[in-house]
């Protein structure tokens, strides 16, 4: 009996440690069995090892905590390496009050530094700044090296204007980042007060726009007065594709992609993804990243969203689901309450 009692013990927790399967939507603990925290995430691929960064909301709205760091050979196995960007680490405005949200992380292989960019805004939504920190591990911390808005563009500026864009440039919010394959890496983000979207190629560092700023050339307005948020690029076969939200703040809503050959555009919306009971809200999330799936399959990726709970934000979910980009550009997202690689062998 007691042997039994210890197989079956052991074999839990054996279970417990050994996620074979996503499950989307529901409680996703870490390694220890804590709740992952990394809202807002997105994934950095480094030397065999996945590195998922996110906005730890363990203290709720705002930035209390910081941006948090796990790692993970498989995707479904997360161990928590603390803070990569702990709230100190930005300038006061951004902390306790203000946010920092939607950090994403590339690595640079010619600096040999990992290059954070995140949304900075202050309690009023009105700063929203693009904030840059460096490190020279995947883990952090990061160093922040300060905060701005990379473009400034007439689009014909409100005449009252809390975000003051004619002064300071376009807002800077939902945000992405995208590394190229020819090493070149872009911002994309909601800019003009969450209207239109831009997508800004940055320099050699990785630590700001390419100098000079010059429409067409070196970055562009996409998606003009579309109200675009939570973007989310990824390529194929040499082709451009940008998931989307609207813009509806915690509350979920419909999603939808755009496609491009060119990655300044111009880029054409093909529309909403979803299909399925709930497709009206993105299966009640909304986007943050999207990833290649690991494998042989160059055509299957991984979407990946946030459920928010705007009465308990710690407790936001994910929702991870697997596609394909099928000919002619379809994409159809799909839910699954429980789903594994296997998907992906049909
Ligand atoms: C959403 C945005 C989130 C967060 C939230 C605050 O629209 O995607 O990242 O900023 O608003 O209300």
């Amino acid at each position: 009996m007691r042997i039994l009692i210890s197989f079956v013990l052991a074999a839990g927790l054996w279970a417990q440690g050994q996620r074979t399967a996503f499950e989307p939507g529901a409680v996703w603990p870490d390694t220890e069995g804590k709740p992952i925290q990394a809202h807002g995430g997105g994934i950095l691929l480094h030397q065999g090892v996945y590195y998922w960064y996110g906005e730890d909301k363990t203290l709720g709205n705002f930035n209390r905590t910081g941006v948090a760091v796990y790692s993970s050979k498989d995707l479904l196995n997360w161990k928590r390496a603390g803070l990569a960007l702990p709230k100190d680490g930005v300038p006061e405005l951004f902390r306790e009050s203000g946010v920092c949200e939607r950090p994403k992380v590339l690595y640079n292989k010619r600096t040999k530094k990992f290059v954070m960019w995140m949304h900075l805004d202050d309690k009023p939504y009105a700063v929203a700044s693009a904030g840059v920190a460096v490190s020279d591990t995947a883990v952090g911390p990061f160093r922040f090296e300060g905060y701005s808005r990379p473009v400034k563009f007439d689009f014909g500026y409100p005449e009252k204007d809390r975000a003051n864009q004619k002064e300071l440039g376009g807002t800077y919010r939902d945000m992405n980042l995208f590394l190229d394959d020819d090493g070149r890496a872009y911002a994309f983000y909601s800019s003009e007060d969450n209207w239109t979207m831009y997508v800004v190629r940055l320099n050699a560092e990785f630590t700001g726009p390419e100098l000079p700023v010059v429409q067409g050339k070196t970055w562009q307005r996409i998606m003009v007065k579309d109200q675009r948020e939570g973007p989310a690029p990824f390529k194929y076969k040499g082709k451009y594709y940008l998931f989307s939200s609207a813009c509806t703040g915690w509350k979920p809503n419909r999603a939808s992609y755009a496609v491009a050959e060119n990655i300044l555009g111009p880029w054409t919306v093909k529309g909403d993804p979803s299909v399925g009971p709930e497709a009206e809200t993105t299966f009640r999330s909304q986007s943050t990243y999207v990833l290649p799936a690991p494998g042989k399959r160059k055509d299957a990726f991984i979407f990946m969203a946030d459920r928010w709970n705007p009465e308990k934000l710690q407790d936001s979910r994910y929702v991870w689901l697997p596609f394909v980009v099928q000919p002619d550009d379809k994409i159809e997202l799909k839910w699954a309450d429980r789903w594994d690689w296997s998907v992906f062998q049909k």
